[in-house]
């Protein structure tokens, strides 16, 4: 991303979102976060400079606004995603999240409908996540958190023994962030 670009992020409040959050402000991008209410506190202390609560209103209806939109959610056909994006603009598909519904492929049928359309459209550059741990990345993290840019936000912490608490929690209780276990 270039300074000044603006960024949405669908599931700003998540694991991966707050971190999304933190990466796009220090990258200089203008960063719009999705999440409910009861996130935009948080979202807000990462440096969010706009939110919108999914549950009032839907980012997909505002046509053209973006340059990225990071989709952590998969609640959104690729063409409403698309429609958000700027000409030009690049979408970047998580591979995972809630399902569009009823596919046997389950919430991975938005990452492979992504990787088969994107070589056909020129309007819009569709791309995967494909994380590569390295040296390089992990010590550019290193340095962001050593810095204090870079804050993982922790919901809770559960001992080794009571992961299928922890487990519950995140799925049942829609934890915030990361839940930790300790070993
Ligand atoms: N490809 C990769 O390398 C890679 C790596 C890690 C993760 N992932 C994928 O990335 C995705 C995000 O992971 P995560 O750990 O950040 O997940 P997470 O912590 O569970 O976060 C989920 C986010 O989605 C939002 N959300 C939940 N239900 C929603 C709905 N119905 N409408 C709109 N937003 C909704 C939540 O917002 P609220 O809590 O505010 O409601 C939260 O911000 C997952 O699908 C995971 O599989 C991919």
């Amino acid at each position: 991303m270039r300074p000044g670009q603006q960024i949405l992020i669908n599931g700003a409040s998540g694991g991966v979102g707050t971190f999304a959050v933190q990466v796009g402000k220090w990258l200089g991008a203008e960063v719009t976060a999705v999440c409910r209410a009861r996130n935009v506190e948080l979202v807000t202390s990462l440096g969010a400079d706009h939110v919108i609560d999914y549950t009032r209103d839907d980012f997909t209806r505002d046509a053209g606004r973006y340059d990225v939109v990071f989709d952590l959610v998969g609640n959104h056909s690729l063409t409403r995603l698309r429609r958000a994006l700027k000409p030009g603009g690049t979408v970047l598909i998580s591979g995972g999240g809630v399902s569009t519904g009823g596919s046997l492929i389950g919430p991975m049928g938005l990452a492979i409908r992504a990787m088969l359309v994107a070589p056909l459209v020129r309007r819009h550059r569709i791309l995967t996540v494909d994380a590569r741990p390295g040296p390089e990345n992990l010590a550019t993290l290193r340095e962001l958190a050593e810095a204090g840019t870079l804050v993982p936000i922790i919901d809770r912490t559960y001992e080794l023994g009571e992961v299928p608490d922890a487990i519950r929690y995140v799925e049942d209780e829609h934890a915030r962030a990361k839940v930790v276990i300790v070993v």
